[in-house]
């Protein structure tokens, strides 16, 4: 049956170490709702990566799979289209993990963008945890593991597309033949949503993030504080809309554009004040969190449902991922017993 499926393959994965938040909406999610008709999509709640940089605290990383799941499916991931699954439970994914680690270089990997800065905003100092190191060849095992071809995602993650795909052209030609397709990473053009503050990443540690169930105080509080112009100090003066996080998510989740570009021009003479554009923000995030707080409402009290999704979704992908390892394992030429 699955191999029939004629539709291209995603698979995107979250770290399960909180619930996610409106730069996740904005940096994938909005892009799996809209191909989960189109495509085949797996959705991998990565708990075994989210313990490479948090071994100490097992727990919060088993606490947050069901709040990622329930995050998926408050935003209107349909079980009956997309399929929820597990990382820890996908065994052939760990296999694919040992076998790609010989086929990539402890430099690459120190080399590569996104590890990078990982290790300088954790502080790891040389005290790296060998396995976050290793993460980028268990990230490619995730998405050959689904043989995906496409892989909505941040634009932090392009480096580990680019690497998983390295790690591909390596088996294939071991192989001797294409065994494993490479993927192509579908980044929004918006490009990565700021922090309510203006700093670059929106997290929850950071406190500048506003979750996707976001009470309607929390949103407005927000709102209020977010960073604008520092120099924009009477309605009357000029305002700076680059770097103005307002502006930044109007622009990313306002859908009248003729209007957010109508009052950029506005505030950028003079004569449009601050309140007035975060009005129209809080209007807009209010109305998009609404419905999606409801839906996980709604879930919370349902747990037995929820995990009923990812049982099923994890002997699916079980299935398919298994199929895969025992391909390369095949291909690759190793000894069969
Ligand atoms: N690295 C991703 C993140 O930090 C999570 C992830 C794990 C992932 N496996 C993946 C993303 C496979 C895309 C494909 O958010």
């Amino acid at each position: 049956m699955t191999t029939l499926d004629p539709r291209p393959v995603i698979l995107t994965g979250d770290r399960t170490t909180g619930p996610l938040h409106i730069g996740h909406y904005a940096g994938s999610l909005r892009n799996r709702l809209a191909l989960q008709d189109s495509h085949r999509q797996f959705l991998l709640l990565a708990d075994t990566q989210a313990l490479t940089d948090n071994a100490h605290d097992p727990a919060k990383v088993r606490r947050n799979v069901l709040e990622v799941a329930m995050d998926y499916l408050a935003v209107g991931i349909d079980p009956a289209k997309s399929t929820i699954c597990l990382q820890s439970h996908l065994p052939a994914l760990a296999e694919l993990s040992m076998l790609y680690l010989n086929f990539v270089t402890v430099a690459r990997l120190e080399r590569n963008p996104t590890i990078k800065d990982e290790i300088r905003q954790r502080g790891f100092g040389r005290d790296i945890p060998a396995g976050f190191l290793c993460y980028p060849a268990a990230q490619a095992a995730d998405i050959t593991g689904f043989r995906a071809t496409v892989v909505p995602v941040g634009e932090d993650q392009a480096p580990l597309i680019e690497q998983t795909n390295e790690i591909v052209r390596r088996i294939n030609a071991v192989a001797g033949q294409s065994i494993l397709p490479e993927a192509q990473a579908l980044i929004p053009e918006a490009g990565r949503l700021p922090g309510i503050d203006g700093r670059a990443k929106m997290s929850k540690s950071g406190g500048n993030a506003i979750a996707l169930n976001a009470s309607p105080d929390e949103i407005a509080a927000a709102v209020r504080a977010m960073f604008t112009d520092p120099g924009h100090l009477r309605v009357s003066d000029p305002g700076c809309v680059e770097g103005n996080v307002v502006f930044t998510y109007l622009d990313a989740f306002d859908p009248d554009r003729a209007e957010v570009e109508a009052l950029k021009a506005r505030y950028r003479v003079g004569g449009l004040g601050d309140t007035v554009i975060k009005r129209r923000l809080e209007g807009i995030l209010q109305a998009m969190i609404a419905p999606i707080r409801a839906r996980r409402a709604a879930l919370a009290k349902d747990l037995g449902y929820v995990l009923s999704v990812v049982r099923e979704g994890t002997e699916r992908a079980r299935e398919r991922t298994e199929e895969t390892k025992a391909q390369v394992i095949e291909a690759l030429g190793l000894f069969r017993l």
